[in-house]
């Protein structure tokens, strides 16, 4: 589905508009199931709407929290997806959200993907709110052009909703969702910032290219609802 494009001057504007939108599928999943699951991401980008969704007045003890990836280092370590989201949104009042982690103490994610697995099994899908990021070779979650696992975390009909991937790009193991994990999201949202940025998703989303080359486009595509945008300089 072709992706709705939303432009904001700054990223302090990105992250207030992209907080209350999110935060208004969360309400609704609470009004109208009695629960909501949001799925985030890591990375530098996601920091300014972490910390301001987390002051949104929310629902928040019938809200279960998850990642989109998870690198596989321990949860203090710099680089844990785990510890930016309790540096930022697993705060206050938002503190009092469910959270699964993807990470185990476990020395491969192998070791835990079964576990990791069953405990998303039982999360009601399909989440309320699926937010990514994307990089620069076109990766979003942890799926990575040339990954070890790509082609069967890409299968539009595959059964699995977390598989370890490892990849050149990524410094260390992943454990990502799948692509259809995060397609049959309520609502997907992807946030970039930057022009670099905005002309890689732009070429991806235009070219044929196999989705080896452009996993973002090809998760985009694959969205059940319209696909948002977020984008600023
Ligand atoms: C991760 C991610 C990843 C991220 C992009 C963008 O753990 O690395 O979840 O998919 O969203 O790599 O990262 P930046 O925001 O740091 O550019």
């Amino acid at each position: 589905m072709q992706p709705l494009w939303h432009e904001y001057a700054g990223p302090w504007a990105l992250a207030e508009a992209q907080a209350a939108a999110v935060a208004e599928n969360l309400r609704r999943g609470v009004i109208e199931r009695g629960a909501a699951t949001l799925v985030v991401s890591g990375g530098n980008t996601p920091r300014r709407f972490l910390e301001t969704l987390a002051r949104e007045t929310l629902p928040w003890t019938q809200t279960t929290i998850t990642l989109a990836d998870e690198r596989w280092v321990p949860p203090d370590h710099a680089r844990s997806n785990e510890r930016l989201l309790r540096e930022t949104l697993l705060r206050g009042a938002a503190s009092a959200a469910r959270f699964v982690p993807l990470y185990r103490a476990a020395p491969t994610p192998e070791d835990s993907i079964a576990r990791i697995a069953a405990d998303l099994a039982a999360l009601p899908l399909p989440f309320d709110a699926v937010v990514l990021g994307m990089g620069t070779d076109g990766h979003c979650a942890s799926l990575f052009p040339g990954a070890d696992n790509l082609a069967e975390a890409m299968q539009a009909d595959g059964t699995q909703r977390v598989l370890p991937m490892r990849a050149p790009a990524a410094e260390e193991p992943r454990v990502t969702l799948t692509l259809a994990a995060l397609t049959q999201a309520r609502a997907m949202y992807l946030h970039i910032e930057g022009a670099q940025k905005r002309s890689v998703l732009e070429q991806a989303l235009s070219a044929t290219a196999p989705f080896t080359q452009a996993p973002v486009a090809e998760v985009l595509r694959g969205a059940r609802t319209q696909p948002h945008i977020f984008h600023c300089p």
